[in-house]
């Protein structure tokens, strides 16, 4: 199976960006670690983080028809991106939308999520790991939207 990982704005400061919130570890270290888990359970993965919401539309585009999967932590862009929730709404590859924070337990404006109608699953406060238990989720088969 071919599985994309996309992480939105301001993933590629992890390392840097709180690390009390996010953790020591960089992207570099998520993306490795996520494709090793991956190719043990025989997928072939594709990494791409932006922080330009037209790219990241495009990127989604560009999964229909080529990837089984996406693995997507939109970053802020959950709590407000209509477009990439319609662009997740436009492609039959199922989505499983991850945090790496606990969203519910931080401020009001992050329990909201506007992308998750447009994923199967969502998957919060699991740190690196969490993206991991995504891809087990769509390895399990679910193709259901959350909306
Ligand atoms: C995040 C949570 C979002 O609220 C925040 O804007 C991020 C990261 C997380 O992984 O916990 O950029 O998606």
């Amino acid at each position: 199976k071919k599985i994309l990982l996309m992480n939105g704005p301001n993933l590629n400061m992890l390392g840097i960006r709180e690390p009390g919130v996010y953790g020591n570890d960089t992207l570099e270290d998520l993306e490795a670690g996520f494709s090793e888990y991956a190719r043990a359970q025989g997928c072939e993965v594709e990494c791409f983080q932006s922080n330009h919401e037209g790219d990241l539309v495009d990127k989604i585009h560009a999964a229909h028809g080529a990837c089984d999967g996406i693995v997507y932590n939109p970053g802020a862009h959950t709590h407000y991106s209509y477009a990439l929730r319609d662009a997740l709404g436009s492609v039959s590859t199922p989505c499983v939308e991850v945090h790496i924070s606990d969203v519910s337990t931080r401020e009001a404006f992050r329990h909201i999520s506007v992308i998750a109608p447009a994923c199967v699953a969502q998957v919060k406060g699991r740190g690196f790991a969490g993206y991991n238990d995504a891809l087990d989720i769509l390895l399990e088969g679910v193709t259901e939207r959350l909306g």
